[in-house]
């Protein structure tokens, strides 16, 4: 009985606490709006409105899907050399790109 209890009440607690662990950012609601925007604009003006590629390779969810979040962010900041994909270190922090790998490998913008 008890073991079952504190079962229930683990998943319980685990279920309030994880999605705020997960989505948890100190970067402001229109911060992430901005960011949005420059993913839609910015980026888009190469890698496609709808980020299925142009110039640039597509950044949809399923193309990115394997590739790890720590290599896309080094590219999103530093530039691929010899291509035009440009570093945006000087616009974009480390927390912010983090952000935006997040977004681009969950498949939450794009078409919408
Ligand atoms: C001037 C054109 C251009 C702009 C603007 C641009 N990119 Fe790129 N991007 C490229 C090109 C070209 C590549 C492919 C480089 C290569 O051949 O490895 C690339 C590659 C990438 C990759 C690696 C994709 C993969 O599958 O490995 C990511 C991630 C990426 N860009 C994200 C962004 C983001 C985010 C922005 C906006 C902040 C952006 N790019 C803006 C041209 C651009």
């Amino acid at each position: 009985m008890m073991l079952s209890k504190s079962l229930i009440n683990n998943i319980f607690i685990q279920a309030l606490v994880f999605p705020c662990t997960v989505f948890a950012t100190d970067i402001s609601d229109n911060r992430q709006q901005e960011l949005i925007h420059l993913i839609k604009h910015d980026c888009g003006s190469c890698h496609g409105m709808t980020l299925n590629g142009g110039l640039g390779s597509p950044l949809t969810a399923e193309k990115l899907e394997g590739k790890s979040p720590e290599a896309l962010s080094s590219i999103i900041l530093n530039g691929v050399a010899g291509t035009p994909m440009p570093p945006w270190k000087g616009i974009l922090d480390k927390q912010e790109v983090a952000w935006m790998v997040k977004q681009l490998k969950g498949g939450t913008l794009g078409n919408n």
